[in-house]
This record gives structure tokens, C-alpha cells and sequence, in this order.
């Protein structure tokens, strides 16, 4: 009988002394450009304005003080029949008119968003199909508020890498499905809306260093009322409706993420005063202008305040307010286009991610 405690009988005596090596040939790399920029943005607005007084035929509140706690003085939601695909999309083929680009010229396609509404397929390969975009890659990024962000990293390095020549990144969500009109925390601040930049070869670098990260030891700070097996299994589960711990975000974004501004500021080796713009997540205004002042903004840098109007729109915050930007610009506004803006995205995961970016 054996003595299991033994174990098993030790193998390296076994091993053949010189194992031949296996003939292999060099792979072949892909080059790609030297650097990457973005090209253009595109933009898909809901039509219809939700004002602070609608909000408040559901919730116990009013317009001052959703005015004074959040800035937001009305928002767009998209009716039934159009869907978060329908405005990435819209956004998508908006963007890529701007860039003078036909669809088959995109080898790539990221989504951002936390309100696709089926586990599979990607909205993003939906998106790709509808603009003619075929057969470039399509894939969905799940990083909250911070997504566009993330998907300009990455659309950045797969130009850089070689892996595509251009990149069609987007933010979308209908984020109103997953609002409770009764909740007081979250019903007058999420809205619906797309956003997209083309990314594609360039001379210059015009993408900075992205600096990024995660927390998910504060994944419960903005989160789902329910799984969706929850949602299916248990009684009386809610529908997965978004939770936020207000407070707490406010101090993660106010507190932690002016470090991550500046880091990035310093990856790309440039100063607050290098900036012509700071366009953070529209998370809320009173966010929005604190990260301003802890960044020490000189006047002359364009602060975007987009949610004013647009409320938080997620992933697609960025995006919708650069195309603010630049419509203010074509209006008159401050000339920001060529110039250097910070990108900066903060949110569910928790997850951020930032960089300064030369505008188109
Ligand atoms: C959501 C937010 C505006 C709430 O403000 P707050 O000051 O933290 O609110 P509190 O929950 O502490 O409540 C303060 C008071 O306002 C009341 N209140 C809460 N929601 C209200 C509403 N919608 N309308 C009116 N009053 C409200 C509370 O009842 C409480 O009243 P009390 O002092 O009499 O008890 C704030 O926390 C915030 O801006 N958080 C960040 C949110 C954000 O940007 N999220 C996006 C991240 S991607």
C-alpha cells in the first residue's frame, strides 16, 4: 500500500536534458502611422427637451434646486421608437460626414455604452452593419461614464499599432430606460444622446498619454437596482434601474479625479495654460467647475458645459460637448479647433480615464 502523504514522484529527473528547439518563423509585424488625431466628431441629439418642470411631475423636488445641485436646466430623451443603436449610429455616419470619410474606409468600430439592451451581439457590430461600415471590427466598451475616453485610448493605439488606419469610436446611451422617475437621486440628472470622433493617422502626435483606471471596490456606488437574473428570478425585483450614491460620487470626482487631470496633463507634457479647452465628463456642474478650479484653469480655457442642456449622458458626454464646442465656435464662440483640449472621463466601476487631444 502506498502513503498518499508521499505524493506524487518528483518530475524534473524526467525531463530530456537538452529539449530541441521548435523551428519557428519571424512573425511579421504590422506598422502602423507614428501618431493618431482625431479627425472629426459627430453628434445625435433627441429631439425632444425634457424640462426640470416635467422632471418634477415625478419626484418631490423643483428647477431651483436642481439648477443650484446640478446645473441642469433640461435634457434630451429619445421617444420608444428610437433606440440607443439608432443615435450611436446617427452619430457614427454624422462623424464620419465631418471627416469626409466613406464608411468602408473604417477598419474599426468601439461603442461605448452601458445601455445596450441585449447581452450579445455587440451594439457595436449593429452600428457597423447599419453605416456601411463592413466589415471593420465592432466591439462595445463597458466603462461607465469614462467610455469614450477609453475608446479613444484605444482607437488611438490600434492607428498607431497598425491593427486599423481609421477608428470610428462612439458614446451612446438611452439612459432613460433605466431611469426611475421617481427616484430623486437620479431622475433629473441622466438623459439621453450619442457622440463619435473619427481617429485616423497623423504626422503629429494629437492624442496624448490616456491615463486611466479602476476602483471596483466602489462598484456599489453607481450601480443597477437589480441583475437581470435577479430581475428574472426573484419576486418582486425591480427592473435594473441606475443607483447612485450621490455624496459619494461627488467626492471621488471632486477629490480623487483633479489628481488624475493633472497626471494627464503631465503624461502629455503640457500645462493648464496650454489648454484652449477642459472637457470633463458632463457628470454635473458643480463638478464640472471644481475640477476647474482645482486644475487652476486660466480664463481663456473653455470650460465645456454642455450638461446645462444635455444633462449626463454618460458615455456620450464628451463627445456631445466637444460638438458643443465647436458649434459655439461656428456661432461666433471661442476658436478652439487645432487647439489642445483635456479630455477627462470619470464614472461607474468606478473607472476614469484622460487626455489631452488636439481638436479638429
Ligand atoms: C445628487 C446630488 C445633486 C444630491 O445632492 P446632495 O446635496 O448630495 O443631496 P442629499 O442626498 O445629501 O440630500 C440633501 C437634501 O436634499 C434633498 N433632496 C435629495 N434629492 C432631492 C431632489 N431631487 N430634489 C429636492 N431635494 C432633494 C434631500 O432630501 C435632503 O434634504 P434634507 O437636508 O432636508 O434631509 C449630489 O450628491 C451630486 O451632485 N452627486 C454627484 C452626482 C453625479 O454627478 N453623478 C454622476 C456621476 S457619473
Amino acid at each position: 500500500m502506498t502513503d498518499s502523504s508521499e505524493g506524487p514522484a518528483p518530475v524534473l529527473g524526467s525531463l530530456p536534458a537538452s529539449p530541441r528547439p521548435v523551428a519557428k518563423r519571424a512573425i511579421t509585424p504590422r506598422a502602423g502611422s507614428a501618431h493618431a488625431r482625431i479627425m472629426s466628431v459627430g453628434a445625435c441629439r433627441p429631439r425632444q427637451v425634457v424640462t426640470n418642470a416635467d422632471i418634477c411631475a415625478s419626484i418631490d423636488s423643483t428647477d431651483e434646486w436642481i439648477r443650484e445641485r446640478s446645473g441642469i436646466e433640461s435634457r434630451r430623451m429619445a421617444p420608444p421608437d428610437v433606440s440607443m443603436i439608432d443615435m450611436a449610429a446617427a452619430a457614427g455616419l454624422d462623424a464620419l460626414t465631418r471627416a469626409g470619410l466613406p464608411a468602408e474606409e473604417i477598419g474599426a468600430v468601439l461603442v461605448a455604452t452601458s445601455t445596450h439592451l441585449r447581452p450579445t451581439p455587440s451594439a457595436a457590430a449593429v452600428v457597423a452593419h447599419r453605416m456601411g461600415a463592413v466589415p471593420a471590427a465592432a466591439m462595445d466598451v463597458a466603462a461607465g461614464c469614462a467610455g469614450f475616453c477609453h475608446a479613444v485610448a484605444l482607437g488611438g493605439d490600434l492607428v498607431k499599432g497598425g491593427t486599423a488606419r481609421h477608428v470610428l469610436v462612439i458614446g451612446a446611451e438611452k439612459l432613460s430606460v433605466f431611469l426611475d422617475p421617481a427616484d430623486r437621486s437620479t431622475a433629473f440628472l441622466f438623459a439621453d444622446g450619442a457622440g463619435a470622433a473619427v481617429i485616423g493617422p497623423s504626422d503629429s502626435p494629437q492624442i496624448g498619454p490616456t491615463v486611466w483606471g479602476s476602483d471596483g471596490s466602489q462598484a456599489d456606488v453607481i450601480t443597477t437596482r437589480a441583475s437581470w437574473l435577479q430581475y428574472r428570478e426573484e419576486a418582486g425585483a425591480s427592473w435594473p434601474y441606475v443607483t447612485m450614491q450621490g455624496q459619494s460620487v461627488f467626492r471621488w470626482a471632486v477629490f480623487a479625479m483633479a489628481k488624475v487631470a493633472q497626471a494627464a496633463l503631465d503624461a502629455a507634457g503640457v500645462s493648464a495654460a496650454d489648454l484652449v479647452a477642459f472637457v470633463p465628463h458632463q457628470a454635473n456642474l458643480r463638478i464640472i467647475e471644481a475640477l476647474g478650479k482645482k486644475l487652476g484653469l486660466a480664463d481663456h480655457v473653455v470650460i465645456a458645459r454642455d450638461v446645462v442642456t444635455a444633462g449626463n449622458t454618460s458615455a456620450a458626454s464628451v463627445p456631445l460637448a466637444i460638438d458643443a464646442l465647436l458649434a459655439e465656435q461656428a456661432a461666433g464662440g471661442p476658436q478652439v479647433s487645432g487647439g489642445l483640449a483635456l479630455l477627462f472621463g470619470f464614472g461607474a466601476g468606478l473607472s476614469y480615464a484622460a487626455q489631452v487631444v488636439e481638436l479638429p
